[in-house]
C-alpha cells in the first residue's frame, strides 16, 4: 500500500540494502549492524548508561526491553531483531556526542547521519535481513512491500569463472571499493561449487549470493542437477533462469523457464528471469514481439503477487560478451515495452514494482547511462562483475541513475 505513510527505519546494513531500495535513502544508516544501532540510539537521545551498560552483552533482546520501558516502542512499532549480534562499545559522551570504541572501521562520512524523529505505528528492525529466520524474513518483507517501489539490484554473473580460494579476496577487495552510500542491492550469481563461500565472505558487504540455473524438478531421478531447496540451503537469495547462454548452449525453453520460476519462488529464491532477442530478430523488427512473448510465458501462472518477487534481466544476445552494449536508448525501448507486457498480463502497479535490469557488455563506462534510462532498475554484469574495483564502479553509478 504506497499510501502508507509509515517510516520504516532499518539499523544494520544488510537491511537496509533490503529495504531502502531507491526510494528512502535518508533512513538508512550503512554500516555495521551493531555499532550503528548504538550510535542511532545515542542519536535517539537514548542516555549514556544505558549504552554502555549493553556494550558487555548483545543487543537483541535488551534493546527491545530498553525501548520498550523507555516509550519508544509502542504497541503498533513492530522490532524484528537478529537477537545474538556482538556488541561493540559506544556510548555518548559529556556533550552528548556519540563516541564509539572498536568496530570503528566506518569511515567517518557513514557515521554523520541524522536520524528521522521516530514516530508511533513506525517499523524498526534491527540487525542483518540475511540472519534473520525465515519466518522473520518473510514478515520483514511484508512488512516492507509498501515502502518500496521497485529496488535497484547490479547483479554479476559469473558465469563459469573463479575459484573457491578467489573468493575472500574477491570480498575484501569489494568491500573496500565500494562506495559508502550504496543505493541498490549488490548479488553475484556464481557457480554452484562457490556459493557456499561465497555466501560467508560476502557477509562483510552485504552481498547477496545467486545460482546461475536451477533444476525445474523438486528432486528425483535427475543426475546433474541441483535443486531449489540445495540452493537455498546454500544460502542462494537469487537464481538466474534463462539465460540466453542455458537456452542456446543447452536448449533450455521457454516451459522450463516458467516451471524453474515456480520452484524457486516456491522456495524464497528471487527468479532473475533473462530475455532477449538475436540480431537476426532484431534486425526483422521482431524484438519487442519476441521479448514479450519470452516474458508471458516465464510468468505464465504467477499471481502478481509471485510476480512482484520475480527480476528480468533484458539481454541482448548480440551484446553478451561482444563488447557491443545496447544504446541507452535502445535498452530503455525494450525494457519499456517488458514493463508494457507486465502492465496486460496483470497491471500497472504490479508493472511497476517489478525490477528490469539490462545486461551485455555493460561497464563502469557505460553503466551510469544506462541507469538513468526511467525503465532500467539495474543491471546483469558478466565480464565486469569479475573485477571488484570495475563491478564496484557500476555499483557506484547506481547513485546517479536507478536509485534517482
Ligand atoms: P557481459 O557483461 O560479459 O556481456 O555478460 C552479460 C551477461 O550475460 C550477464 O548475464
Amino acid at each position: 500500500n504506497h499510501e502508507d505513510m509509515r517510516k520504516i527505519i532499518g539499523i544494520g546494513e544488510t537491511i537496509l540494502d533490503i529495504i531502502f531500495r531507491n526510494n528512502q535513502p535518508s533512513h538508512a544508516v550503512p554500516g555495521g549492524s551493531t555499532f550503528n544501532t548504538l550510535i542511532s540510539l545515542g542519536r535517539l537521545g537514548v542516555p549514556a548508561t544505558f549504552i554502555s551498560e549493553i556494550g558487555k552483552d548483545t543487543v537483541g533482546d535488551i534493546i527491545i526491553d530498553f525501548m520498550k520501558k523507555n516509550g519508544v516502542c509502542t504497541e503498533n512499532l513492530d522490532i524484528f531483531c537478529e537477537g545474538k549480534t556482538p556488541i561493540s562499545l559506544a556510548f555518548l559522551d559529556e556533550n552528548n556526542e556519540a563516541q564509539y570504541m572498536f568496530y570503528n572501521q566506518f569511515p567517518e562520512e557513514r557515521l554523520n547521519f541524522v536520524w528521522p524523529r521516530i514516530e508511533k505505528d513506525d517499523i524498526i528492525i534491527f540487525g542483518s535481513y540475511f540472519a534473520l529466520n525465515p519466518t522473520l524474513r518473510k514478515k520483514v518483507c511484508e512488512l516492507v512491500e509498501f515502502a518500496k517501489e521497485r529496488k535497484a539490484i547490479i547483479a554479476g554473473n559469473w558465469k563459469l569463472n573463479k575459484r573457491v580460494a578467489d573468493i575472500p579476496a574477491f570480498a575484501q577487495e569489494l568491500q573496500a571499493n565500494l562506495p559508502a552510500e550504496r543505493c541498490c542491492d549488490v548479488v553475484i550469481c556464481a557457480p554452484y561449487p562457490l556459493i557456499g563461500a561465497l555466501e560467508s565472505a560476502g557477509k562483510c558487504c552485504a552481498l547477496g549470493v545467486g545460482a546461475q540455473d536451477v533444476s525445474e524438478h523438486q528432486h528425483g531421478a535427475y543426475t546433474g542437477e541441483v535443486s531449489a531447496e540445495q540452493l537455498s540451503d546454500l544460502g542462494a537469495q537469487y537464481c538466474i533462469v534463462g539465460h540466453s547462454e542455458r537456452r542456446s548452449y543447452h536448449g533450455e525453453t521457454d516451459l522450463q523457464v516458467n516451471a524453474k520460476t515456480k520452484i524457486l519462488l516456491e522456495n524464497d529464491i528471487i527468479p532473475i528471469i533473462c530475455v532477449g532477442e538475436s540480431l537476426a530478430q532484431r534486425e526483422h523488427d521482431l524484438t519487442e514481439t519476441y521479448v514479450a512473448y519470452q516474458v508471458a510465458a516465464a510468468f505464465s501462472g504467477l499471481t502478481a503477487e509471485q510476480a512482484v518477487r520475480c527480476v528480468i534481466a533484458y539481454e541482448p544476445l548480440w551484446a553478451i560478451g561482444t563488447g557491443n552494449t545496447a544504446t541507452s536508448a535502445q535498452a530503455q525501448e525494450v525494457c519499456a515495452s517488458i514493463r508494457a507486457t507486465l502492465a496486460k498480463l496483470y497491471d500497472a502497479d504490479t508493472a511497476k514494482a517489478i525490477s528490469i535490469l539490462y545486461g551485455g557488455s555493460m561497464n563502469a563506462g557505460n553503466a551510469a547511462e544506462l541507469l538513468a534510462q526511467p525503465d532500467i532498475d539495474g543491471g546483469l554484469i558478466g565480464g565486469a562483475s569479475l573485477k571488484p574495483v570495475d563491478f564496484s564502479k557500476i555499483i557506484a553509478a547506481t547513485a546517479q541513475g536507478a536509485c534517482e
